[in-house]
């Protein structure tokens, strides 16, 4: 007979959840306590189903359901993180099984700390994609027309380029990184959309790009076609908000659930940035 986990012998019957919640952006953050009937194999994901369904605190309050963002369930899109019992991570793969091990008492749920929150558990990452316009973190195509099969790529440099390419955008890096800071703007009286948006960029444009996007320009600049805007990369690593505005605290890289090694990145971006510059300077 296999011996049951620890964790599994002590099941609770009921299990005990705290949510940092804020109805909208800029308002108060307030927390609510909820209790939900214990079930096996439970992820994060699920017990927020739960307590959506029931809207009731544990002292009875009919609630508004908790808000939270979620898209593939498995760890690939990066949409539910969250910070749970002090540490961010992905809502659909932190199972409550293991949860019970950090803290037998309740589960502590609160939204990311370095970006805007919209409601309850939902952030706006939206400064997280535009830091990957910056770098122009992609493949450039020119046209839609059959431009042929592509150039071959190593095995050295493929074995370097997949471990970047599994990067989901998820922001944990960002939430750890202590040059990542909060930016939150609101839309002034009388401002347009277009406006707000032109203020917002060029405030999210002077900041740190963040560890993220410095990894996708070194993947996308060791890949044949997207080289072709390597110098453009550089150029954007090189500005303000750029590669010397990592202080090398490494947090980055212990948090990434995808185990992106995001230090290696920004060492080879130090290196390629300073050598971009000296070539700069001869070619004058
Ligand atoms: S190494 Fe740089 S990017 Fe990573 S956490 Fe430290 S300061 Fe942030
Ligand atoms: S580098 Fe890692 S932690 Fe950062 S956004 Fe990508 S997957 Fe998330
Ligand atoms: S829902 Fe996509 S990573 Fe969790």
């Amino acid at each position: 007979m296999i011996a049951l986990e620890p964790s599994i012998k002590n099941r609770p019957e009921f299990i005990n959840v705290r949510v940092r919640r804020q109805d909208g952006p800029g308002q108060k953050p307030y927390w609510e306590l909820h209790k939900i009937k214990y079930e096996r194999e439970m992820n994060v994901i699920s017990v927020l189903q739960r307590i959506a369904a029931q809207a009731t605190t544990v002292d009875g309050k009919k609630v508004t359901p908790v808000a939270w963002d979620c898209g593939c369930l498995e760890e690939v899109c990066g949409a539910c993180t969250m910070v749970i019992n002090g540490r961010v991570r992905q809502s659909c793969s932190a199972l409550v099984d293991r949860l019970f091990e950090e803290n037998a008492d309740e589960i502590v749920l609160e939204p990311m700390t370095k970006f805007p929150v919209l409601r309850d558990l939902m952030v706006d990452r939206s400064r997280l994609f535009k830091a990957l316009e910056r770098v122009e973190g992609w493949v450039p195509v020119d046209s839609y027309y059959n431009l042929g099969p592509g150039e071959r790529i190593s095995r050295e440099d493929q074995e370097r380029n997949y471990p970047l390419s599994q990067c989901m955008s998820c922001g944990c890096c960002l939430e750890a990184c202590p040059q990542f800071t909060k930016i939150e703007l609101t839309r002034q009286e009388g401002e347009t959309e277009e406006a707000f948006e032109a203020r917002k960029k060029a405030e999210y444009d002077e900041a740190f790009v963040g560890p993220h996007a410095i990894s996708q320009a070194m993947l996308f600049n060791n890949h044949p076609t997207g080289k072709a805007l390597a110098a453009e990369r550089l150029e954007a690593l090189i500005g303000p908000g750029g590669i010397s505005a990592c202080g090398n605290a490494q947090n980055c890289v212990a948090v990434c659930p995808k185990e992106i090694p995001l230090t290696t990145s920004i060492a080879r971006a130090g290196r390629a940035t300073t050598l971009h510059a000296i070539k700069k300077w001869f070619d004058r």
